[in-house]
């Protein structure tokens, strides 16, 4: 039997095999808040047999969210989340939640203590263009410490409702990776300038999550090992993230690439995300705007199977601590291949999504083909009313 079917530790965490599903953001949680769809969505994850499942995009805060149907951690949603926590928990896998804030990045009309999306340097805001956001401002020190103590609260507040595991986001543009990368960050104070200064906040967000959580919690953090445009996190530099993640407590590294906000292809691979993001859009100058940016934005990055892998194994061999493989990872063999090079857990994204089944049937049939196309249209379905879902399997 394939090792990736064993069990293995995180932390202190034990999961009955090693593969996990990716965060995907599911647009399944109407006016922020979590119901039966997004229950539903990976309460069939776990009966397909993953080990651990993570809800995406939980912000630390009202104003760390893309816009005003994505959830923050409060108060308020606390039953939701719970009862959707628990009944997964029951259908048979662990539940991580995915812990990010938007930062400079943002299309979130509602804000509720800042008057304009902050970052650490003031910049264009190109996802609020269509919103009427079309700048960021810079985040002053009470902002930071604010950033900070909104990572520690929720991360209380995650524990409190009976997740299993925290996700932080380190990467894809998100708040801690603007920290990170030069093109986002150009301050000359202590947050800015060499790689220690720009890892400062990222780094005190984790001490103060660790201090949260305790010890014996289980935290992963998501980077980008290069955000792929100039003048961002570098290869080289991205492994120093995840060594200095690794050496300030991490208990895991999920090995990921590229920014939602310059170049989201390099980290999906495959057909352009743009055409199912131009048919969802209802707004004509965001329809527009991704018209123009298109071939920019979007560059081609055909899909091969474990893209990410020479990279991720250069990170493997710079920390302690596990080490999570993602990207383009489609069949028995690669997952192999992966437990091979040794890597201690896989997330799946799309073959997820196209097939909550995929590691039972790979269990039960090594030849089992998972049939995603990386055609990347679920991607574009993360507004739709329903969220995501794979669109081959609505012809079939
Ligand atoms: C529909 C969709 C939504 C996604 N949303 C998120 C997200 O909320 N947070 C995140 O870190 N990554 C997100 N991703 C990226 C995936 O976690 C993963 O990095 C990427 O899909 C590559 O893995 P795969 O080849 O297994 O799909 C999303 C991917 C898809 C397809």
């Amino acid at each position: 039997m394939s090792t990736a079917f064993t069990s293995g530790r995180l932390g202190s965490l034990e999961l009955k095999n090693r593969i996990l599903k990716a965060a995907t953001f599911e647009g399944k949680s109407p006016n922020g808040v979590p119901g039966e769809k997004l229950t539903a969505f990976h309460r069939r994850l776990a009966e397909g047999g993953v080990a651990m499942t993570t809800i995406a995009y939980c912000a630390s805060e009202a104003d760390g969210r893309l816009h005003d149907r994505t959830m923050y951690i409060h108060e308020e949603i606390v039953p939701q989340l719970r009862a959707l926590v628990t009944e997964v928990q029951a259908a048979g896998a662990r539940v991580s939640g995915q812990l990010v804030h938007c930062g400079n990045f943002s299309k979130n009309r509602k804000l509720q203590r800042i008057k304009r999306p902050l970052g650490p340097s003031r910049q264009l805001n190109m996802l609020g263009i269509p919103s009427g956001m079309p700048f960021a401002g810079e985040m002053g020190h009470d902002d930071i410490d604010h950033l900070v103590t909104t990572f520690a609260d929720a991360a209380t507040t995650m524990k409190r409702i009976g997740f299993d595991a925290i996700e932080m986001h380190f990467g894809h543009g998100y708040a801690l990776s603007q920290f990170i990368s030069r093109r986002t960050n150009r301050r000359t104070d202590e947050y800015g300038g060499s790689f220690e200064n720009r890892m400062r906040v990222p780094l005190r967000a984790l001490e103060a999550v660790r201090k949260a959580v305790g010890d014996d919690f289980p935290v992963l953090g998501k980077i980008s090992m290069s955000d792929g445009v100039k003048g961002g996190v570098s290869w080289e530099e991205g492994v120093q993230v995840a060594s200095l993640l690794d050496r300030g407590g991490i208990d895991a590294i999920v090995t990921s690439g590229g920014t939602s906000s310059f170049n989201p292809m390099l980290m999906f691979r495959g057909e352009s995300i743009a055409h199912g993001m131009i048919e969802q859009e209802k707004n004509p100058i965001a329809r527009l705007g991704l018209r123009l940016m298109g071939p920019k934005l979007f560059r081609d990055y055909p899909y091969e199977e474990l893209y990410f892998l020479d990279a991720a194994k250069r990170i493997r061999e710079a920390v302690q601590c596990s080490v999570v493989y993602i990207g383009g990872c489609c069949t028995l063999e690669s997952v192999n291949q992966v437990m091979r090079e040794g890597f201690d857990f896989i997330q799946l994204g799309r073959p997820l999504i196209k097939d909550p089944d995929f590691v039972r049937s790979m269990m039960q049939d090594p030849a089992y083909k998972n049939g995603c196309t990386h055609c990347n249209r679920c991607v574009g379905l993360i507004d739709d009313p329903d969220g995501i879902r794979c669109p081959l399997n609505d012809v079939n």
